[in-house]
């Protein structure tokens, strides 16, 4: 088995009201980009990291870790999942000629991902279904029409979904195309392997793996590193 990340970072981010890509923002003197991307370096079975960026993007380029030897770029699309083909297509490339490659889809503006939980995604995931880290939701839930409730639904049914997201290479990018091609919504891997039959296992994150969103979610970040380090 062939391991790659695919890491799209080519969003506009404009729920942060912060001018500029959220992913270039800094949080503890590096850019939270550079967190997003670390663990993926640190774990040397990974074969290479694609990151996938937007046509505009300038900031980049100048960061330290932007000469990384296991780092390639490639540009992003309209859609998250337009960037993620887009990434996908260059593991093709990479790794032709390789019967079994597996990927790890991570959002770029998720700074505080633990290692040792990808590790355990690589491990518990199925081989052909592949899985996500994700959590059981500890709120009660509602269902809404219009700003009233609807109903109380049994939480014991719903996780929350996180990256990194594994599954294997050609079946994502049938699945992706294929939601494409319908003009579905696809907000992370893992429906669009579900609408093409697959059955993700749900593999228990942890609280801190969050996305960064709005700005004060910067701060939560910063704790949750300094957590980490301690
Ligand atoms: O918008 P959201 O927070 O869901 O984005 C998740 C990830 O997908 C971010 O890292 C963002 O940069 C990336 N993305 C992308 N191309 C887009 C939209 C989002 O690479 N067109």
């Amino acid at each position: 088995t062939r391991y790659w990340a695919v890491i799209p970072a080519a969003g506009g981010g404009t729920r942060m009201n912060s001018g500029r890509p959220k992913q270039y923002l800094s949080l503890k003197d590096r850019a939270l980009i550079e967190w997003s991307i670390q663990p993926f370096l640190d774990a040397e079975w990974i074969d290479g990291v694609v990151l996938v960026l937007a046509r505009a993007d300038s900031e980049f380029a100048r960061l330290p870790i932007a000469r990384h030897p296991r780092i390639l770029t490639t540009l992003g699309g309209g859609a998250r999942a337009e960037s993620v083909l887009a990434g996908l297509e260059v593991v093709a490339e990479r790794s032709a000629g390789f019967k079994d490659v597996q990927v790890l889809v991570h959002d770029a503006a998720r700074p505080c991902l633990h290692g040792s939980d990808m590790e355990r995604l690589c491990e518990e995931a199925d081989d052909d279904h592949g899985g996500i880290l994700a959590l059981p939701v500890s709120d009660t839930l509602k269902r809404a029409r219009q700003h009233k409730i609807a109903e109380t639904v049994d939480r014991a049914f719903y996780w929350r979904a996180q990256t990194p997201q594994l599954f294997r290479l050609e079946p994502l990018i049938r699945a992706l195309k294929e939601c494409a091609e319908h003009g579905l919504p696809v907000t992370d891997e893992a429906s669009a392997m579900e609408r093409a039959g697959y059955q993700p296992r749900l593999v228990r994150g942890r609280e801190s793996n969050i996305k960064v969103t709005y700005p004060e979610d910067l701060q939560l970040a910063g704790f949750w590193l300094a957590q980490a380090q301690r």
